[in-house]
């Protein structure tokens, strides 16, 4: 699918909400955002973490599990009064290893936070990032394409990545950008023990430059790093070449 760039909507000063604030991405988003958002909401399961980012950036936080309707529904009420104009869904979650070896909890686990999760909290906020012209970003990743041996969390991305095509053909007054990092330096990896060295890790504030970025000048898409952008064009143009050249 090609995209042509979208008109940026979300002046400085808008209202903010930044997912998965807690670490990594999340929380290196929020730091760009500090000062430019207001009022920022960031989110998180940790209240230690949580704290200190909110802390530093002068954020609202909001401690919440977003794969309950009750955690959503507390980050939806912290958003409600001022509306909001730029939501950056960064939480989520990973799981390594083979589809054979799989438990039914970790595939509910891995759909309920990084596809459910971030469709039920935009469909929540729509009306108001209507009403406001706003701008919705979705942290997907490379295995949005298909990568051996994430293979769930390769169905969620995809599907995140699909949610936001269709939204954007959708409401054209929204702008929607889909951001596809490679393999980011965050606690992410130790924590679903992936083992992971390429593509080279890139730094988690890289990903939110690129991502505020592409905010900035309306694009639909941003690989992170870019050149990975080749991977999605060789997926399309000459199949064969993509799996011949993936990691097993
Ligand atoms: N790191 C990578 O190599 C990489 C590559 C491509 C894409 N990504 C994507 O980038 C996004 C951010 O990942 P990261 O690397 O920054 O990972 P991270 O450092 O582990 O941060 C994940 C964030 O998501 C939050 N989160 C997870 N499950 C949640 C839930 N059920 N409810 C609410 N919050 C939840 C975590 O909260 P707590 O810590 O407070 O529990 C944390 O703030 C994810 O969507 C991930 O799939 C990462």
């Amino acid at each position: 699918m090609t995209h042509g760039p979208q008109r940026s909507r979300v002046p400085d000063g808008a209202p903010a909400l930044v997912t998965g604030a807690s670490s990594g991405i999340g929380e290196a988003i929020a730091r760009r955002l500090a000062g430019r958002a207001s009022p920022l909401v960031v989110t998180g399961r940790d209240p230690g973490r949580l704290d200190a980012v909110a802390g530093a950036t002068g954020a609202h936080g909001v401690v919440a599990d977003l794969t309950t309707t009750a955690g959503r529904a507390a980050v939806v009420a912290a958003c409600g009064a001022h509306g909001v104009g730029l939501v950056v869904h960064a939480a989520g979650v990973g799981a390594a290893g083979p589809f054979s070896g799989v438990d039914p909890d970790t595939v509910d686990a891995v759909l309920a936070a990084d596809l459910v999760a971030p469709v039920q909290l935009t469909r929540a906020l729509w009306p108001d990032v209507v009403r406001a012209r706003g701008h919705v970003v979705f942290v997907a990743s490379i295995a949005a394409l298909g990568v051996a041996g994430e293979a769930t969390y390769s169905a969620a991305k995809a599907g995140l990545r699909t949610f936001a095509d269709a939204l954007r053909l959708e409401e054209p007054d929204v702008g929607v950008t889909t951001v596809l990092p490679g393999v980011v330096d965050t606690p992410f990896l130790a924590r679903r023990g992936y083992d992971r060295s390429v593509p080279r890790p890139v730094s988690a504030d890289r990903v939110a430059a690129a991502t505020l970025r592409a905010v900035e000048r309306g694009r639909a898409e941003v690989f992170v790093p870019r050149w990975l952008q080749v991977a999605s064009v060789v997926q399309g143009a000459a199949p064969a070449v993509f799996r011949w050249a993936s990691p097993s």
